[in-house]
C-alpha cells in the first residue's frame, strides 16, 4: 500500500479511538456524577437511602420495563462503555509506543518526558478498573464483606458497617475508597476537558468554561463520594 495512504488511515484510526474514548468517557462520568449524588441520601437517614436503592435495582422505568429489568440494561451498557473506553486507551496507547518505537530505543531519562499528568491517566486507570472490580464483588455481589453479614443487612447498614472504622477491615476500605475516588477526581479533571476538546466542543473562547467545568466535575466528585464514608467513620452518620 502507498505510505500516505497508509498514514492517511493511521491517522484516522488514531481519531476513531480518540473519539470512542471520549464518548465513552463522558457517559462514564454522567454515571458517577449521579452514583456520587445517589450516594448523598445517606445524609437524609435510613429510609431515604434504602428507598432509593430499591427503586433503583427493581422499579427504576417500571411499569415501562418489568420489574428489575433496568438495572441489567444499564449495566450491561455501562460494562460495554468502560470496555470500550479501557480497550481505546490500550490501543492508543499501543500504537504511539510503536510509532515512537521506544519499546526499542530506551533513553536515560527518557520516562521524564512523558508528563506526570498523563503518566497519573494511566496508572490511575487501570487503578480504577481493579478498584471497580472490587467495589462490585463488594457492595453489589456482597462477595466481600466488610464489617458484617452483608445478606442480614439494609443497603444502609452496608455502608454503615463497612466505613466504622472499628476493625482493620473497615480502615482499609476507608484507605481503598479514598485513594479510588482520588485518582478518579483526577482522571475526570484531565481527561474530561480532553474529550470534549476531540468532540470538537473546546473552541478557543469555550476553553477557559469547559476547563473550569472539567475542574468542576472533578473536585465534586472527590467531595461527593468521600462526603458518605467519612461523615460514618467521623460519627456523624451512624
Ligand atoms: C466512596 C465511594 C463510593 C461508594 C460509597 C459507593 C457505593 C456503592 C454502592 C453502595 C453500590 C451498590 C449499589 C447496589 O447494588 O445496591 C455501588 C455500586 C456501584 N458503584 Fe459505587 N461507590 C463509590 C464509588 C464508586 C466509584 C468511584 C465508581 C466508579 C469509578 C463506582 C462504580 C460503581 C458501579 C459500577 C456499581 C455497580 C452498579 C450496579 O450494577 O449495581 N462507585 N457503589
Amino acid at each position: 500500500m502507498d505510505t500516505s495512504l497508509k498514514q492517511k488511515r493511521g491517522l484516522q484510526t488514531t481519531v476513531g479511538f480518540k473519539v470512542v474514548m471520549a464518548f465513552s468517557g463522558i457517559v462514564l462520568v454522567i454515571f458517577v456524577l449521579f452514583h456520587m449524588y445517589g450516594n448523598l441520601k445517606m445524609f437524609f437517614g435510613a429510609e431515604s437511602y434504602n428507598h432509593y436503592a430499591e427503586w433503583l435495582k427493581h422499579d427504576l422505568l417500571y411499569p415501562i420495563l418489568p420489574h428489575g429489568w433496568f438495572i441489567w440494561i444499564f449495566r450491561i451498557c455501562l460494562l460495554l462503555f468502560l470496555l470500550g473506553h479501557a480497550g481505546a486507551a490500550a490501543c492508543l496507547f499501543l500504537r504511539n509506543r510503536r510509532a515512537r518505537g521506544s519499546q526499542y530505543k530506551v533513553t536515560k531519562g527518557s520516562k521524564k518526558k512523558v508528563p506526570l499528568a498523563s503518566r497519573t491517566m494511566k496508572i490511575g486507570g487501570i487503578f480504577l478498573l481493579i478498584f471497580i472490580v472490587f467495589h462490585i464483588l463488594h457492595f453489589t455481589a456482597l462477595a466481600i464483606q466488610i464489617g458484617g453479614d452483608y445478606h442480614a443487612l439494609t443497603p444502609y447498614e452496608r455502608m454503615i458497617v463497612s466505613f466504622t472504622p472499628d476493625n482493620w477491615a473497615s480502615v482499609a476500605a476507608l484507605v481503598v475508597y479514598t485513594a479510588a475516588v482520588a485518582f478518579l477526581s483526577f482522571h475526570v479533571w484531565h481527561g474530561a476537558f480532553s474529550a470534549l476538546a476531540t468532540l470538537g466542543a473546546a473552541r478557543t473562547g469555550a476553553q477557559p468554561f469547559l476547563r473550569g467545568l472539567a475542574a468542576l466535575c472533578g473536585l465534586a466528585l472527590l467531595i461527593g463520594f468521600l462526603a458518605p464514608p467519612y461523615a460514618i467513620a467521623f460519627g456523624f452518620i451512624s
